[in-house]
C-alpha cells in the first residue's frame, strides 16, 4: 500500500511513475506508437495518483496526473513574453513571393537564401515555458506583449511533454507554436456537445480557443487539443543550432510534437512549389491551416534581418484562399434533386471563399434551418473547404427578421407541384411526383427503363441525358411517342441504333405487371414488393386507389411502404403519365387478385424477438409466412403472438403489459406443426 510506503521509497516509486507514464504517453500522442495496452497505463496513472494523495508534497509540477485538469480558476492571470510573439507578413501571390525573396537577399547582400518552409496551422499560439526541462508556464499570445496564463489547461494536452526528454536542459527555453483541434476531434467533439443539449462550435480553431480558455481545466481535460512546435522566445543556458529546420529536429528530440510537413527550399519558385504541393493536401489533412510559412532557415541571418514593426523581415506567411466568409442570405429557396430529395438551399451574396465565388449554399434539411436559426437577410458564416459544397455554418448576426423573412418548407414541389412528404423518422422532405417531376425525370426515366423493369435496351445514361435535355422526352410516356427522326436529331445517333432503340421501345409495351409496377420508380418499392403487389391485387386500377390499411395486407407492406404507394398514386400528375402509357399501349396480363395462400395462420401478426435456441429469425419469420402469417416488427394490440428468444427485453415487456400472447421456440415450433 502506497499509504505505508516510506517516504524515500514512495519519491523513487513515484518519480519512477512518473517517468515511466511520460514515456508511455509520448509514444501514444506524439509518436502515435504505443509502447503499453490503455489498461496498463491507466493503473502506473491511478497508482501515482494514489501515492500522491497519500504525500502531496511529492506531485511535482511534471506530475502526469496534473493532466486531467485542476478546479476551475477564477480568472486567467497575465503573463509579460520574456520575448514579444509577433505576427507575420502575408504574402498572397507569386509577386509577393518574389518580393519577399528580393528583400531578404537584399537586406543580407547575398545571392542565395535557403528558407525553412512549414504549416500555418489554424489555431492558437502559445508560449510555453519549460526551465530546467520542467513545463512551469504557458500562455496564449494575447496582444503580443503580454498574454493569459493558460498552464493549468495547457498541462492537459497530452502531447505537451510536461518535462523535456534530455538529461542535459537549457535553464530557460520557450517554445512557441500553435494548439489545435484535428478535425475528426472537432466532429466528435460537436457530437457530444450536439447530445448534451449544449452550444456547437463553428469550427476547430474556435473550439481550439474555447477549450484552451476554459477556466475549469478538467473541462479542458475533455477536450482533446494537440500541439505543433514552430519557433523558440527566450532562451538560456544553452545554444540553438545554426538553422531553423536544425531547431525544430532538436525541439522532436526534446520530445516536442513538431510537424513532419516542413522542408527547405530555395527561390520564389521553391517556396511556390511547396504551397502548391501543401494547397493540393490540404482537404485531406488531418487539422485546418491557412497557408504556409516561410523563414529564412540560418538564425543568424534572421537575427541579422530583424524586424519591422511586428513582423518579422526574415518570414512570410503564404496565404491560402481563407475557407469560411461572411456573407447575407437573401433567400432561402428548395432544390429538388434527381431522387426528389427536397433541399433549402441559401441564396447568398456574392461572396469569394475557398478560392471560387459562392452564390448559393447549403442548408441540409429543414431541421438544419431551424438549429442553426437561418433567416432570409441574416449575416452567415459560409464555409467552402476543398472541394467540398459549401454549407452556411452559423448565423452571424441577425437580418430585420420580419415574418416573410422565415423559411417555411413548402407543400407543393417547386417542379412538378406534386405534393412534398417527410417520411416518419427521416430528415429528408421528398417530392411524391417521381414519374411527372422534370427534376426527377432521367433518374425515373433510367429506372423505367432497365431491364428488371421495362427493359429497354439502348436507353442508357448518355441517350435519356440527350432525350431530357433536347427537351424531346418529359415523362416515361413520351418514350412511346418518338420518331426515328427525333432520334436521329441527337448528335452522334446512326440510323441503326435508332431504329435498334426505338424497337426496344415498341417491344417492352408488352410487359407484365409486377414488372410495371417496379417501373415505375415508387418508394420503397423495390422488385419483390413489386411482384408482391401484382400478385396481391391482380390488376393496376385496384392497386392505384387502395388505401393504407388494404396495402397493409400485401406481405411485407408496412407503414411506411403502404403511405408512399398510396401518396404516389394519389398525384394527379402520376396518374396522368400511368394514362399516357396504358394509352400508348402498355399492356399487361391482369387477372383475379392472388390472396395468400389461407394457411392456417392467415391473418395472424408475430413478433419475433429476442434469439431462438434453434431456429434463425428469418427461418421463423419465412416459415410463418409460408403459412400465411403476418411479422411485424413492433407489438401492439394488432399482435396475436410475441415469439419470445433469450435477451428478449423491451418487446417483451410491452407484450406482456398489454396482454398478448407470449411463446417460446418449443411453442413456436408446435404452432408450425399443427399448421
Ligand atoms: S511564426 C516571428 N510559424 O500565425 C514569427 N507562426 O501571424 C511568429 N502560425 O499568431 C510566428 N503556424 O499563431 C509561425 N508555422 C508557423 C505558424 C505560425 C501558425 C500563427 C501564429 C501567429 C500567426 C502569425
Amino acid at each position: 500500500m502506497s499509504e505505508a510506503a516510506p517516504p524515500g521509497a514512495a519519491a523513487e516509486r513515484a518519480a519512477f511513475l512518473s517517468s515511466e507514464l511520460a514515456r508511455h504517453g509520448h509514444a501514444y500522442y506524439a509518436l502515435d506508437a504505443p509502447t503499453v495496452p490503455d489498461a496498463e497505463y491507466d493503473r502506473l496513472f491511478r497508482e501515482l495518483q494514489d501515492l500522491e494523495e497519500s504525500h502531496p508534497t511529492l506531485k511535482s509540477a511534471d506530475s502526469p496526473t496534473r493532466r486531467v485538469g485542476a478546479p476551475p480558476q477564477a480568472g486567467f492571470a497575465t503573463v509579460v513574453h520574456r520575448t514579444p510573439m509577433l505576427s507575420l507578413a502575408n504574402a498572397f501571390d507569386e509577386a509577393d513571393l518574389e518580393a519577399f525573396d528580393k528583400r531578404v537577399r537584399e537586406g543580407l547582400g547575398e545571392v542565395e537564401v535557403a528558407y525553412a518552409v512549414e504549416l500555418k496551422f489554424d489555431g492558437l499560439a502559445l508560449s510555453l515555458s519549460y526551465e530546467n526541462g520542467v513545463l512551469t508556464g504557458a500562455a496564449t499570445r494575447g496582444d503580443g506583449a503580454t498574454g493569459e496564463d493558460v498552464t493549468a489547461n495547457v498541462r492537459t494536452i497530452a502531447s505537451i511533454p510536461l518535462r523535456l526528454s534530455t538529461a542535459d536542459p537549457p535553464a530557460l527555453l520557450e517554445v512557441r507554436g500553435e494548439a489545435l483541434l484535428f478535425k475528426e476531434d472537432f466532429a466528435a467533439l460537436n457530437r457530444r456537445q450536439a447530445e448534451a443539449g449544449e452550444k456547437q462550435f463553428v469550427n476547430p480553431r474556435n473550439a481550439a480557443a474555447g477549450s484552451l480558455r476554459q477556466l475549469d481545466s478538467r473541462i479542458s481535460a475533455r477536450r482533446p487539443l494537440r500541439f505543433f512546435a514552430y519557433g523558440c522566445g527566450a532562451i538560456e543556458g544553452a545554444a540553438l543550432p545554426a538553422t531553423h529546420a536544425q531547431m525544430l529536429d532538436w525541439f522532436a528530440t526534446l520530445g516536442l510534437p513538431v510537424c513532419e510537413l516542413r522542408a527547405v527550399a530555395e527561390g520564389a519558385a521553391g517556396l511556390a512549389r511547396f504551397h502548391q504541393a501543401i494547397g493540393a493536401k490540404r482537404p485531406s489533412l488531418p487539422y485546418d491551416i491557412d497557408g504556409v510559412v516561410y523563414k529564412v532557415n540560418r538564425l543568424d541571418w534572421q537575427r541579422e534581418l530583424g524586424f519591422v514593426s511586428r513582423a518579422p523581415r526574415f518570414a512570410v506567411a503564404h496565404k491560402f484562399p481563407a475557407e469560411e466568409e461572411l456573407t447575407v442570405v437573401t433567400d432561402i429557396e428548395v432544390q429538388v434533386g434527381r431522387t426528389g430529395a427536397i433541399t433549402p438551399v441559401a441564396r447568398l451574396k456574392p461572396v469569394f471563399v475557398g478560392g471560387v465565388t459562392v452564390t448559393n449554399a447549403t442548408l441540409h434539411n429543414e431541421d438544419e434551418v431551424r438549429r442553426k436559426d437561418v433567416w432570409r437577410r441574416d449575416t452567415v458564416v459560409v464555409r467552402r473547404a476543398g472541394d467540398v459544397i459549401p454549407e452556411v455554418m452559423i448565423v452571424s448576426s441577425r437580418g430585420p427578421r420580419t415574418p416573410a423573412d422565415f423559411f417555411v418548407m413548402p407543400v407543393h414541389c417547386p417542379v412538378c407541384g406534386s405534393d412534398v412528404v417527410r417520411e416518419e423518422g427521416e430528415v429528408a422532405h421528398r417530392c411524391s411526383g417521381g414519374l411527372y417531376c422534370a427534376a426527377q425525370v432521367k433518374q425515373a426515366l433510367l429506372h423505367f427503363a432497365q431491364r428488371r423493369a421495362m427493359d429497354i435496351e439502348g436507353l442508357g445514361d448518355k441517350l435519356v441525358e440527350q432525350l431530357v435535355d433536347a427537351e424531346r422526352v418529359r415523362t416515361p410516356a413520351d418514350l412511346y411517342r418518338l420518331a426515328e427522326s427525333d432520334l436521329l436529331a441527337l448528335e452522334r445517333m446512326a440510323e441503326k441504333s435508332a431504329r435498334n432503340v426505338l424497337e426496344a421501345i415498341a417491344t417492352s409495351r408488352h410487359t407484365t405487371l409486377e414488372r410495371f409496377i417496379f417501373a415505375l420508380g415508387i418508394r420503397h418499392v423495390g422488385e419483390a414488393t413489386a411482384r408482391d403487389l401484382a400478385r396481391s391485387f391482380g390488376a393496376l386500377d385496384p392497386l392505384m386507389s387502395a388505401d393504407c390499411a388494404r396495402l397493409e395486407q400485401v406481405h411485407d407492406v408496412g407503414p411506411v411502404v403502404a403511405a408512399s404507394i398510396e401518396g404516389f398514386f394519389r398525384q394527379p400528375h402520376n396518374r396522368e403519365v400511368i394514362e399516357q402509357l396504358r394509352a400508348a399501349g402498355l399492356a399487361w396480363a391482369e387477372g383475379p387478385p392472388q390472396l395468400r395462400p389461407a394457411g392456417l395462420l392467415t391473418g395472424k401478426t408475430f413478433v419475433l424477438t429476442g434469439s431462438l435456441p434453434t431456429l434463425s429469425r428469418d427461418q421463423a419469420k419465412q416459415a410463418l409466412e409460408a403459412r400465411g402469417a403476418k411479422v411485424a416488427s413492433a407489438v401492439s394490440k394488432k399482435t396475436d403472438y410475441v415469439v419470445a428468444g433469450e435477451e428478449a427485453g423491451a418487446k417483451l415487456a410491452r407484450a406482456v403489459e398489454i396482454g398478448i400472447a407470449v411463446i417460446d421456440e418449443a411453442g413456436l415450433k408446435a404452432l408450425l406443426e399443427n399448421t
